[in-house]
């Protein structure tokens, strides 16, 4: 295990960025979050959903490998990483080489209705006409890459940020990552 860095795996719509922001926030000054997609974005000058349309996926995901290999040397740092950084197994490879890997998860119901609600149009690969079916068949294809990941994941199906923040806080103390 790595305390010294958390990094949030999960689908999209599971939570990684209001939990990390919240993780960032009870673990203290010490501590600081970064945003895996914000990286890539600066990276590219484009946001994300310009570059999906116009780098293509495939670029997107090597700025993400990229990005990915810039982490290395973090201390104390929260990611939250984008939601299909595991379909590439170096990427995993990197981010657990510094960090404890923990994996968020939520019914695909739940994660329709956040993504409606943070709106569509910010997610490219559910800009779509059936964005439920698009959940349903990417998750299909990544559970196995999730589970394969990490061993440690909370459910956030019902639970707001902050608890699973405590949640999380409380998988660390156990680990004896943390002693907050
Ligand atoms: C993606 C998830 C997004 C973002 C990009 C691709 C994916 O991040 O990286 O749209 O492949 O699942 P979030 O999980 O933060 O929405």
């Amino acid at each position: 295990m790595h305390p010294e860095n958390i990094v949030l795996l999960g689908f999209m719509g599971t939570g990684k960025s209001a939990v990390g922001r919240m993780l960032a926030k009870r673990l203290g000054s010490d501590w600081h979050f970064i945003e895996m997609d914000k990286r890539i974005e600066e990276l590219a000058g484009l946001s994300i959903s310009e570059i999906f349309p116009q780098e293509g996926e495939s670029h997107f995901r090597d700025l993400e490998t990229q990005v990915c290999r810039e982490l290395i040397g973090e201390h104390h740092a929260i990611v939250s990483t984008g939601g299909g950084v595991v379909t590439r197994p170096e990427n995993v490879e990197i981010l657990g080489s510094f960090a404890h890997l923990i994996l968020l998860t939520a019914t695909p119901e739940v994660i329709f209705e956040r993504i409606i609600k943070d709106g569509k149009e910010k997610r490219p690969l559910l800009a779509k006409p059936d964005p439920m079916g698009e959940i349903e068949k990417l998750l299909a294809v990544r559970e196995e890459l999730y589970r394969a990941a990490t061993g440690d994941y909370v459910d956030t199906t019902i639970k707001s940020p902050s608890e699973v923040a405590e949640e999380i806080l409380a998988l660390l103390r156990e680990n004896g990552d943390v002693t907050c």
